[in-house]
């Protein structure tokens, strides 16, 4: 059995990444310092799996906490690294936090790798990298723009660490998958997302105002170029997500890249504006959500989704739930956390 090492893996992607990787045949060790996340996650993966991943509170940006658990395990050949602060507005205030989180960590995992002899390296980048396109849908060969923010920065640094260690490393090699926005919960309402106080993205406001945690969803600007007025964003199901982890490491260990460092845009491939996803939410809940439009968001990008033919053709992935599928799964993920009867 192949074993993986899931860095943040109690956290949203990560759990649902464990998932997959265990029905796919995989022995899954989990690190996560818990900063944003709790090990109720790995009950849900046991319970939808039947298999209990392996859990150690760690925090990858520590170097001797890494060198312990890679002693423990005896080196990992397979790591996917999702561990990472990710508030676009916390990291405008804390930015030495995040470039210090964010890139330690991630300089600790390859520095280890190296020191094991190597490995596959999956890692959780973003289409933050694009910043505003110029030309949409936005490819892998679009150019890196200015990043709005330390978040967005770290995932671009992170990528530009990645490329350069790789090209002077034969023995180590990687996969940056380029997220646009998921969204929902496994189906079987075991795991989701739980964000630790005022949720910042999209999906779980709108999931928390209509169970009545949240008096109202706030519509950040309604002058955007799009039908409606209401930003653009590539949606998709996080467990579609996850199955492009386990597609990514597949093709790593099958030596099946073409050059040593890749990277993949995953999304659906589709601009939904915020009003579209607001109108789908009420019809595959049932609930009229309470919303007002207000202004813009400080370093929101208009418009942008991606052109996925390289996943699609390269790995083999491909979307395959709803835009429905994935809020009535967000839905049901709030009412259970939140013991609400249907
Ligand atoms: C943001 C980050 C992205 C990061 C991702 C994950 C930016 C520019 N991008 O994506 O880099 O990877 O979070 O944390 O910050 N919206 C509302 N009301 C709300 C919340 C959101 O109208 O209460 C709108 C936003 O203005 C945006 C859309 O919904 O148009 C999606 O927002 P969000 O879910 O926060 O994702 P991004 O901003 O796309």
């Amino acid at each position: 059995m192949k074993t993986v090492l899931l860095t943040g893996g109690t956290g949203y992607i990560g759990s649902h990444t464990a998932v997959e990787l265990i029905d796919a045949g995989y022995k899954v060790v989990i690190v996560d310092n818990l900063s944003n996340s709790t090990v109720d996650s790995i009950d849900g993966i046991e319970r939808i799996t039947r298999v209990r991943p392996d859990f150690v509170k760690a925090n990858c940006s520590n170097l001797s906490e890494m060198e312990d658990l890679f002693r423990k395990y005896d080196g990992f050949k397979s790591i996917i690294h999702f561990a990472a602060l990710k508030a676009v507005g916390e990291s405008v205030e804390k930015p030495l936090e995040y470039y210090s989180n964010n890139l330690v960590s991630l300089i600790n995992l390859l520095q280890l790798m190296k020191n094991g002899g190597g490995g596959n390296i999956v890692f959780s980048s973003s289409c933050t990298v694009y910043g505003q396109p110029d030309i949409l849908p936005v490819t892998e060969t679009s150019p890196y723009k200015p990043a709005t923010s330390p978040y967005g920065n770290t995932k671009k640094i992170a990528e530009d660490i990645l490329r350069e260690t790789i090209n002077v490393n034969d023995s180590i090699r990687g996969i940056a998958l380029r997220y646009f926005n998921p969204i929902g919960a496994h189906p079987s309402a075991e795991i989701g997302e739980l964000p630790l106080g005022k949720p910042d993205n999209l999906v779980p406001f709108i999931t928390q105002t209509a169970i009545g945690i949240r008096e109202k969803l706030q519509i950040f600007g309604s002058d955007y170029d799009s039908q409606d007025g209401t930003a653009l964003r590539d949606y998709f199901h996080v467990v579609d997500l996850a199955k492009a982890h386990v597609l990514a490491l597949k093709r790593l260990e099958e030596t099946r890249n073409k050059t040593g460092f890749e990277v993949f845009n995953v999304g659906a491939g589709k601009g939904i504006t915020v009003l579209e996803i607001v109108k789908t939410f009420e019809k595959v809940s049932g609930v009229k959500l309470n919303y007002e439009i207000v202004g813009r968001r400080a370093g929101d990008i208009e418009k942008v989704w991606a052109d996925t033919s390289l996943a699609n053709t390269e790995m083999g992935w491909k979307v395959e739930s709803t835009l429905e599928e994935a809020l009535l799964s967000a839905w049901n993920w709030e009412k259970k956390i939140r013991q609400v009867k249907s």
